[in-house]
């Protein structure tokens, strides 16, 4: 084995142990930990949407972060177990009908939206960059109709073709924005996130 791929599989032991200890469903918890602690993207009294949810880390440190003052909206394709505050949706985000269900729990808009949505992958580099930035295209559409002026998001993307263009859009939509690789990543991965502040409001609400 590299030096390289035995720090990462000790890397990786490391934040297994740490969300054991820190009752994280997941060691997930600690990619959305850096980047708050970086970009300060969640605020107590936060309204949160939380897209590819599952096993629920996210949202759990959502919570902790405002000490249980967020309201948060969780939905994924897998099963998730109950966590107080959090509302649950079991489905894809693709179908307009989960698309609808969110805007209607979120009648006056959300403060941030994050995404760690992960397409199945096929092994087809090119597919599964592509899925992938179909489904961070979509999180910004949410964006576009749900978010507050000023709101922050987040989401995961597979480095590929089209994340130009990705972060080109999102520049558009937000005063700032920019890809982060968060240590507790693991480096083999060729996920990056896609952070942004500021929504700059979408004109057709106006
Ligand atoms: C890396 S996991 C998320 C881990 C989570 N952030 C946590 O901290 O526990 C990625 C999730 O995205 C979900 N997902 C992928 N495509 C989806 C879709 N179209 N709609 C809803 N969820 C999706 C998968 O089911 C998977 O559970």
């Amino acid at each position: 084995m590299s030096n390289k791929a035995w720090f990462q599989n000790r890397l990786n032991d490391h934040y297994l142990l740490k969300s054991r200890a820190d009752s994280y469903r997941s060691r997930a918890a600690y990619k959305l930990e850096e980047l708050d602690q970086k970009y300060k993207l969640i605020k107590p009294g936060a309204k949160i949407l939380d897209l590819g949810a599952a096993p629920g880390s996210w949202s759990q440190y959502a919570l902790r972060k405002t000490g249980g003052k967020a309201k948060i909206i969780a939905i994924d394709l897998l099963d998730i177990e109950p966590i107080e505050n959090v509302i649950i949706i079991k489905g894809d985000i693709r179908d307009p009908e989960n698309q609808a269900k969110i805007l209607e729990l979120a009648p006056n808009g959300l403060d941030f939206i994050m995404s760690d949505m992960a397409p199945d992958t096929t092994g087809v580099h090119f597919a599964d960059t592509e899925n992938s930035v179909i489904l961070v295209n979509l999180a910004l559409d949410i964006a576009e109709k749900l978010l507050k002026p000023k709101g922050n998001f987040v989401a995961k993307v597979f480095e590929g073709a089209e994340y130009n263009s990705l972060l080109k859009r999102t520049r558009s939509m937000f005063d700032f924005a920019k890809s982060c690789n968060p240590k507790a990543s693991l480096n083999r991965s060729r996920e990056l996130f896609m952070v942004a502040q500021g929504f700059k409001g979408n004109p057709n609400n106006n």
